[in-house]
């Protein structure tokens, strides 16, 4: 069964009293006004993962991610967060490969293959991010982008493995920008997605995988994007940093 997962992605944004702020109007809202069946997953800063975890306990429509993971275990890795780490304070999902981490941090798929495979090791589901820029899509090279993004980073997978994955489709010149893909410009991609891990792994795995949206989700665009057959769900930026958006784009969902 495909998971219907709405995640939102705070970046480098809030301090702890603002977030807090935030999981607890979310968190009220989504009690009284959210019946659907899809989990919310607030994806803060490192440093507010243990403080916001407790906070949104006793609401088992939220979840708690994280925006990024190292690929080692433990040891000399000044600055880096550890899969066994996140796992302690009680995230259960991680973000690997968003593109402003491809792009700022030079994060490439090699290394992305190692993240997955910490994340799963230690019991996190990974929500593997790809998508193209603005020139690939523009050189029509999209296509051939995309096959490569998920084959080198995912692909080494067995299916048990693989079936425990989410991948965020987000293509990076609708990311902040304002500019969402059209609905069907999204859906085209997660059927060549799909249609890549039904020729890996087979057409039943595939069908299971969870394929959200990501760039520019608003409350406005949700719900035709959701209606979509292949869109599971979206990873949100901008539109998570305020309760009522990102409380709306959840209603979108059924
Ligand atoms: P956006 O960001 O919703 O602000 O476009 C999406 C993302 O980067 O995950």
């Amino acid at each position: 069964m495909r998971k219907k997962i709405i995640a939102g992605n705070w970046k480098m944004n809030k301090t702890l009293e603002e977030g807090m702020g935030l999981v607890s109007e979310i968190s009220n809202m989504l009690k009284d006004e959210y019946k659907g069946s899809a989990k919310a997953l607030i994806i803060p800063p490192f440093i507010h993962l243990n403080a916001l975890g407790k906070l949104m306990a006793d609401n088992s429509k939220l979840g708690l991610g994280a925006q990024n993971c190292s690929n080692h275990k433990s040891g000399a890795y000044t600055g880096e967060v550890s899969t066994e780490m996140l796992k302690s304070v009680g995230c259960e999902y991680v973000i690997i490969g968003h593109s402003e981490r491809r792009e700022y941090f030079n994060e490439h798929n090699a290394w992305l293959a190692q993240k997955v495979d910490a994340a799963l090791a230690s019991g996190l589901t990974p929500i593997y991010c790809c998508g193209e820029t603005l020139a690939e899509r523009e050189g029509n090279k999209h296509f051939e982008v995309l096959e490569t993004q998920v084959s080198e980073g995912l692909f080494h997978l067995s299916a048990s493995d693989m079936e425990q994955v989410v991948i965020a489709y987000e293509p990076v010149w609708a990311i902040g920008t304002g500019k969402t893909a059209s609905t069907a410009q999204a859906q085209e991609i997660h059927a060549f997605i799909r249609g890549l891990i039904a020729a890996k792994y087979g057409a039943d795995l595939a069908q299971n995988i969870t394929i959200q949206y990501g760039g520019s989700v608003k409350p406005e665009n949700a719900a035709e994007l959701f209606a979509a057959a292949d869109i599971d769900g979206a990873l949100v930026g901008g539109a998570a940093l305020q309760s009522r958006s990102f409380v709306d784009i959840i209603k979108a969902m059924a």
